[in-house]
């Protein structure tokens, strides 16, 4: 990637910014001609699998808008192809805008949201904005630092160039990176890697300055930090493409979505030192306790009813993908963070 090489031209460059130019820059992951996050895509998100998890959202929404009134607006952050909003407005038509970097996505975004509803960064939203802001699989997109124990002492991991090669190179941590590794990286062996999420707490803090009265809900992989470490002592760093995991992230930026587990620890104490309150979810209770079994059952009733093959066909598929969201150990086991401000 030039803009990549062009950044390391005068020497090594944090893995944050590594991330984000492998993502966002010229030449990034995101910033191609087509959307990532779409069966011909790389990888394939919640509401692409299903649309019953707009459909279930919707439940949340339309219980959020009857708790807050008007003015109301519902917010998508990362909305990439649209699915989430196409089947949550189709059952809460309420009003809808969207927040996406990528300009394929917006494209397509524009095809479903009135003009002028499209924006690139939070800054462009309504302000001051009432109503629910939901962000599904964007934060553990946000770049991040890297950083490594060893000895009991940290160091972080930037990234260099030998030759014509991305490599790692070692460097002292920076304060701000030390402090939230004190407060946020949990327990960690001798030798283990933590991605250090501050970028995605400043979203969040930005986010909530902007939001005087509503509900932020984040949908993603991860975990409370005390359980992150356990998952991989090597961090949880890692890449995909075309629905498979794909090389180390230094080896082919720009091709490869790179991407870590959420810390949820980081994000709650973010959200509380604000004085919100906050309920983390697995996403197969946070799906159930918004109707999805009932939705699953009447669609297996419909199916054994249905004479017309194809008709038992699509309603087959339909509780297939709705099943996919709850698997235990696949979607189901996302977190959802519910975030609320005010009465
Ligand atoms: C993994 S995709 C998820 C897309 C969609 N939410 C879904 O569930 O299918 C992440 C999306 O977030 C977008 N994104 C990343 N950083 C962003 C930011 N700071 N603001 C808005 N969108 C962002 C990317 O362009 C990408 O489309």
């Amino acid at each position: 990637m030039q803009s990549l090489r062009a950044a390391l031209a005068h020497g090594p460059i944090s893995f944050e910014r590594f991330m984000e130019i492998a993502l966002y820059g010229e030449g990034g992951f995101f910033r191609g001609d087509t959307i990532r996050s779409v069966s011909d895509g790389d990888f394939l998100t919640s509401p692409e699998v299903s649309s019953l998890f707009g459909v279930t959202l919707a439940e949340f929404v339309r219980q959020e808008h009857r708790r807050l009134g008007e003015p109301f607006r519902l917010v998508d952050v990362g909305a990439g192809s649209g699915s989430l909003l196409r089947s949550l407005l189709a059952e809460c038509p309420v009003e809808a805008w969207a927040v996406e970097v990528s300009p394929p996505a917006r494209d397509s975004l524009t095809r479903l949201l009135p003009a002028g509803r499209v924006v690139t960064s939070l800054v462009e939203l309504p302000s001051p904005l009432r109503g629910v802001v939901i962000a599904n699989e964007l934060i553990d997109n946000l770049p991040m630092a890297l950083a490594q124990k060893n000895d009991g002492e940290w160091r972080e991991r930037w990234v260099g160039l030998e030759g014509d090669t991305f490599v790692m190179v070692d460097a002292d941590p920076r304060p701000e990176v030390l402090d939230w590794l004190n407060r946020f990286a949990g327990p960690v062996a001798k030798g283990g890697w933590v991605e250090v999420q501050s970028q995605a707490q400043a979203w969040l803090s930005e986010l909530m300055s902007r939001l005087i009265e509503g509900s932020v809900v984040i949908v993603d992989y991860g975990e409370l930090a005390e359980n992150l470490s356990h998952r991989r002592e090597a961090g949880t760093l890692r890449t995909y493409r075309g629905h498979h995991l794909g090389p180390d992230p230094l080896l082919e930026p720009g091709t490869t979505d790179i991407t870590a587990d959420v810390n949820f620890t980081a994000l709650i104490a973010t959200s509380e030192e604000s004085g919100w309150t906050t309920e983390l979810f697995r996403q197969d209770d946070f799906l159930r306790k918004y109707g999805l079994d009932e939705r699953l059952a009447e669609l297996r009733s419909r199916e054994v009813m249905a004479v017309d093959a194809k008709e038992k066909l699509t309603l087959r598929s339909e509780r297939i993908g709705g099943e996919t969201l709850l698997h235990e150990r696949g979607l189901g086991d996302f977190r959802v963070l519910v975030i609320r401000k005010g009465r």
